[in-house]
């Protein structure tokens, strides 16, 4: 294993725990990564078992979804108790030791932090929807039916079907964005706020590093709860959802919601502890305010998700992010609500060839690039046979796949079960099952994707120019190339292909090559031959020691 140095402190006035700046992040879907108990459901001794693969890998900062205490009717983002652990993953004490051994390992862990909703088996649900005089009744959004008894708005939630449900009991209807089994907080209420700030500090206090937010720009709503428009240029074929038939203007990104981060960042700050916000605003301008030195310390540019294998797009939709929020980003390559990579852009061998180059030019960006389980495999997504669905949204929804096939258990072994359990794996690995994607079969094989990719990441973190507020220059304004200078001393060039051969790249003389996705990259006296769907980093000045050479 190469060992590589950590990234260096930033400067002093920069208010980030130093090792967040400069890290590369991870993203574990927990319920399929690793099962030690043989039930077929991932849990936290499992974790701990390969956390090293993690730390050999060269990644920093470990985000676990949800390990609370959950019915799990949407996988843990139903929160029935935010200070326990859920049984079938585990208790505190294991949670207390996945801590200390990934501290040990030099990983840092982030939870994930569900405040815009919770289970509606919550103990403040349960108080709330007993009587409209309960203690916990204004935790959550009740409103009195519209005068035909129907919902108070116009409002629909993103897993399909109204906003709103009745509850016949106390007569009122209560808001959900996304299933009825998730009511929606309300943030408007002070003892929520002051909770949830106990919440922070219990986490903190048990050294959890830092939170990623779920849906981040959602927990506060328009005051007098006005009807959304609905989108007219959107054609009933194109909208997946019902969602996304409105202009979200009253339920997501309300004035105020970044107060309630302004409160978080002071605790957060006492404890050096990051928070990471799933932020799902695309509009990097209107991103930029979550994202400071007081609120969010960074937040997700799902750019990165949305765009096509086209390089015009991939320029246009994450170069406003780069140039309005500096490098308070974290940039997915994948993640579990969403195809992996290596599916979205073309299946197979040409997707996960693909995925590699990406993850290059996102390790090159200002922020930190974040890996989803499985990606540093190649692996696409599962096709899953029928009948098997467990996501909501598959549940819901008619004709979508749903997020199922992202979730397929992770393959660390060429046995049955594939080294991710003993018993049956809570969703099946669908078309998954190739010997031929599992960390065993790819470990110690150069040209592997695992192997690549683990050299990428230890380059990454040998080159300081990529780490933190060095300077981004974009060189090429359009061609299928993207080249990005960092600092005047590396540059990324990533190619996505035209159709007609390598491209060639006149570079400084003495540019010299430090990673490079496909072998047949040629780098003579300056003058750079890359293949398509291939990217390379070069260092444009010599003198920086840098190990993990492709
Ligand atoms: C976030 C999560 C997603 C979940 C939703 C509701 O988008 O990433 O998995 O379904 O929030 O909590
Ligand atoms: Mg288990």
């Amino acid at each position: 294993m190469s060992s590589t140095t950590r990234p260096p402190a930033p400067s002093s006035d920069d208010p980030r725990p130093a090792w967040w700046v400069g890290a590369v992040g991870y993203e574990v879907y927990v319920r399929s990564f690793a099962d030690a108990d043989g039930d077929g459901i991932g849990d936290l001794p499992g974790l701990r078992t390969r956390l090293e693969h993690l730390a050999e890998l060269g990644v920093d900062v470990v985000w676990l979804t949800p390990i609370t205490p959950s019915p799990q009717r949407d996988h843990g983002y139903d929160v029935a108790d935010y200070l326990g652990v859920e049984p079938a993953y585990g208790d505190l004490d294991e949670l207390t030791g996945l801590l200390e051994d990934a501290h040990a390992l030099g990983l840092k862990v982030l939870m994930d932090l569900v405040p815009n909703h919770t289970s509606d088996q919550h103990a403040w649900f349960l108080d709330s929807r007993s009587s409209r005089g309960a203690e916990h009744r204004d935790f959550y959004v009740w409103r009195d039916p519209a005068p035909d008894g129907g919902p108070p708005n116009n409002w629909v939630s993103h897993f399909g079907g109204p906003a709103w449900t009745f509850d016949a009991a106390t007569g009122q209807y209560y808001m959900h964005l996304f299933l009825p089994e998730q009511p929606d907080l309300n943030w408007a209420e002070p003892r929520v706020r002051a909770a949830f700030e106990d919440i922070l500090t219990a986490w903190f206090e048990r050294g959890v590093d830092g939170v990623r937010i779920d849906v981040a720009h959602s927990l506060v709503e328009d005051p007098a709860f006005r009807d959304n428009p609905l989108l007219t240029n959107v054609s009933l074929a194109a909208a997946t959802s019902v969602f996304e038939r409105f202009a979200h203007i009253h339920d997501l990104d309300q004035p105020g919601v970044v107060d309630i981060y302004r409160d978080w960042r002071r605790i957060a700050d006492a404890y050096g502890a990051v928070l990471l916000g799933e932020v799902y605003v695309l509009d990097a301008a209107k991103l930029r305010r979550y994202v400071t030195d007081d609120a969010l310390h960074a937040a997700f540019a799902f750019a990165t998700i949305e765009a096509s294998w086209d390089a015009t797009d991939i320029r246009d939709q994450l170069r406003p992010f780069v140039e309005t929020c500096e490098d308070r980003l974290a940039w997915p390559l994948s993640s579990h609500d969403a195809p992996h990579a290596a599916t979205r852009f073309g299946g197979g061998e040409l997707g996960a060839r693909r995925s590699l180059a990406y993850l290059t030019l996102l390790c090159c960006l200002p922020g930190v690039p974040f890996l989803y389980q499985g990606d540093e495999l190649g692996l696409g997504d599962g096709v899953l046979p029928p009948g098997v669905a467990e996501d909501p949204i598959a549940l819901r929804l008619e004709d979508v796949p749903g997020r199922d096939p992202a979730r397929t258990p992770m393959l660390w072994e060429p046995s049955q079960g594939f080294g991710f359990t003993t018993g049956t794996p809570w969703l099946p690995f669908g078309t998954n099952h190739d010997a031929s994607h599992t960390v065993a079969a790819q470990t110690a094989d150069p040209t592997s994707q695992l192997e690549r990719t683990r050299a990428l990441l230890h380059a990454r973190r040998a080159l300081p120019a990529l780490h933190g507020r060095t300077s981004t220059t974009w060189l090429l304004e359009d061609g299928p190339v993207i080249a990005i200078e960092r600092g005047e001393e590396v540059l990324v060039a990533l190619h996505v292909g035209d159709g007609e051969g390598p491209a060639t790249l006149v570079l400084p003389e003495h540019a010299r090559l430090v990673v490079a996705t496909d072998d047949r990259t040629v780098l003579i006296d300056g003058e750079l031959t890359l293949p398509e769907d291939a990217a390379v980093i070069v260092e444009l000045e010599a003198g920086t020691e840098v190990e993990g050479r492709l």
